[in-house]
């Protein structure tokens, strides 16, 4: 049986990736700031300030799966938060990659989390590739250096992949349960011009292309997770305001009360372009959930 050791497997993506990989018969074991189990998973211990990993989780690891960092959207972006949004990031993949070098068995693939963020926080008609360049705001920057820190695995011989993530609609945290509140009880709306698009993605195909880069050895390297249907703010609502059968009336929220209560990090909410999905399609992915209606349809339904 192989293992996935998954760092920040106790966060929202992890969760429902460890549930998808243990139905497939692999092992799953979290690296995490908080030792113990969760049922049945092993969780093993890291100290990032400390620079200490337990070493059974390395000794056992056939693939590393990185989401670990600190919350890009939780709390303001304050000098403070900027610095522990990069470190928790960069600073654990060198951290894995140090102890990683020193052990003799190593695993067969890096996996590491990225972010459409990759490109920049910004409002455009382009549809961004994984060739183009990082843009130089914050998140581009953070994820230039979250990518660059993965790639050092490759200096080990071992496979590396990075997994630009769009914003991930689940059921049990991020954007939609949020979202959807407002909506729910009639007063949902735009927000800011509803002109900024939103590269999203069912987490079912995120943990279908995070299981892909497991077991398809061909891929390596950096690839766009988005569903290839990317709405417009005002479209998104538009869309779940329909699935929820409710009604759209209220006026947007408008950009400058976003900017004063979010402050930088209001450019999550108020900019966004498309990025193409062509090349995870092109390496054999399908997409289960391709389009904003079918995916509300599923995750919004009472199951
Ligand atoms: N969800 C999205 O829409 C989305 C979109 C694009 C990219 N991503 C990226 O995908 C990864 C996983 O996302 P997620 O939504 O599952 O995140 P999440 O729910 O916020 O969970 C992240 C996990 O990282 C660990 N963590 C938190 N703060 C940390 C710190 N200061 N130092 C070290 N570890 C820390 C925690 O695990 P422990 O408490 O067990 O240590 C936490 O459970 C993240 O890197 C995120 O940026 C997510």
């Amino acid at each position: 049986m192989q293992t996935i050791l998954i760092t920040g497997g106790t966060g929202v993506i992890g969760r429902e990736l460890s549930v998808k990989l243990r139905n497939k018969g692999y092992r799953v074991a979290f690296l995490s700031r908080t030792t113990g189990k969760n049922g049945d998973i092993p969780h093993y211990y890291w100290d990032l300030d400390k620079k200490i990993i337990e070493k059974e989780a390395l000794e056992t690891a056939d693939y590393i799966i990185h989401l670990a960092g600190a919350n890009i959207g939780d709390k303001r972006w304050s000098k403070q938060r900027r610095n522990l949004i990069i470190n928790s990031r960069v600073e654990s993949a060198n951290l894995l990659f140090d102890k990683i070098s020193e052990v003799r068995r190593k695993p067969e693939a890096f996996i590491s989390a990225s972010a459409i963020g990759y490109y920049g926080t910004t409002t455009s008609d382009k549809i961004f590739c994984e060739t183009d360049p990082p843009a130089n705001d914050f998140l581009g920057e953070t994820c230039q250096l979250w990518e660059k820190a993965a790639d050092n695995f490759e200096k080990l011989g071992i496979r590396t992949v990075k997994i630009r993530t769009g914003i991930v609609l689940s059921k049990q945290g991020g954007v939609l349960p949020k979202m959807s509140i407002p909506t729910k009880l009639g007063i949902g709306s735009a927000i800011g011009s509803g002109r900024q698009y939103m590269p999203w993605i069912h987490i079912d195909d995120l943990c279908g292309i995070y299981i892909k880069a497991i077991e398809d050895t061909q891929m390596n390297g950096v690839y766009n997770a988005a569903a290839p249907d990317q709405p417009t703010n005002k479209d998104f609502i538009r869309i779940l305001a329909h699935v929820l059968k409710k009604p759209l009336w209220a006026p947007a929220i408008p950009s400058l009360a976003i900017k004063i209560i979010f402050g930088q990090m209001s450019s999550l909410l108020l900019e966004g372009s498309r990025v193409s999905s062509e090349k995870i399609i092109d390496s054999g992915y399908n997409f289960l959930f391709p389009s904003l209606e079918n995916a509300f349809t599923d995750l919004l339904s009472k199951k």
